[in-house]
């Protein structure tokens, strides 16, 4: 390999390892936030915060949080801006998430994006935040939220119509027999879209406003997808922002 090519190499290998900082995906349910947020975690080297998954265990495990959260999001409610904000407080504490972290599903009210504006603002030097939104028609939303099952041990996604496991309802990797989420039913996911609709959709046009922001086309294959997120991360952060 010559100086250059070498160089060349060192270059990609270096911008490989951006620091990412705070990203956001933003997207309604079934967008694949949670797909994008386990294919990105493995590229970085940063966590994954879904604050669903954070209140789904928070229900399994019957805390007092999961008590309150329960019934709100079967029917596919938003979870008070309060609850969801502390909760995401004590996430962002652990010093795992000191080079960036992946936010799945926060924030997703007005009131939540300028709790954590306001939170990173007051952290002298932190990196700002660039927000991704995956969009993904009505339609294809609906296929992908009845299909979907997820392993409870590795919680690997899978989707009977569009990823199915190789072995019909157990997971690939831990032979564990795949579950349904409570609020996977069309009746939940319209209440879901709905709510998605009056308080999220807005949040949207805050980041876009703002101008850390993209925008990809989230009916593609899971890999191009993650591609355009990590292009236009890097494409952003080289832009000084
Ligand atoms: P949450 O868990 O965040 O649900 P959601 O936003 O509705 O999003 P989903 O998890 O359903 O979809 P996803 O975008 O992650 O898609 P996935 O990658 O799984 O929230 C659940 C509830 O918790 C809320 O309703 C609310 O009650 C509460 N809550 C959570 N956060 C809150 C907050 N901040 N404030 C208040 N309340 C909150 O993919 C979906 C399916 O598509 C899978 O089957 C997958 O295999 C498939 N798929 C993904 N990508 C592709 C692709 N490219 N091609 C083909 N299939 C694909
Ligand atoms: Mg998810």
């Amino acid at each position: 390999m010559s100086a250059g090519s070498t160089a060349v190499a060192n270059d990609r290998a270096m911008a490989a390892k951006t620091i990412p900082g705070p990203i956001l995906l933003l997207g309604a349910p079934g967008s694949g936030k949670g797909t994008q947020a386990k294919a990105l975690v493995k590229l970085w080297e940063i966590p994954q915060i879904s604050t669903g998954d954070l209140l789904r265990a928070n229900v399994a495990q019957e805390t007092p949080l999961g008590k309150i959260a329960k019934e709100t999001m079967r029917r596919g409610e938003l979870v008070s801006d309060a609850l969801v904000e502390e909760m995401v407080a004590v996430r962002l504490q652990q010093p795992d998430t000191a080079n960036g972290y992946i936010l799945d599903g926060f924030p997703r009210t007005l009131g939540q994006a300028a709790w954590l504006d306001t939170r990173l603002a007051g952290q002298p030097g932190s990196i700002p935040v660039i927000a991704v939104n995956i969009q993904v028609d009505y339609n294809q939303l609906l296929r992908r939220i009845v299909g979907r099952r997820n392993c409870p041990v590795c919680q690997r996604i899978y989707n009977v119509y569009l990823q199915p496991p190789q072995r019909s309802g157990y997971c690939d990797v831990e032979g564990t027999r795949l579950v349904q989420r409570a609020d996977d039913t069309e009746k939940a996911f319209e209440e879901r879209m709905r709510a998605y609709g009056a308080l999220t959709a807005p949040v949207i046009e805050h980041y876009r406003e703002m101008g850390r922001f993209a925008e990809v086309d989230g009916d593609r294959p899971v890999e191009v997808i993650a591609a355009g997120i990590v292009a236009a991360v890097e494409r952003l952060r080289a832009g000084g922002q």
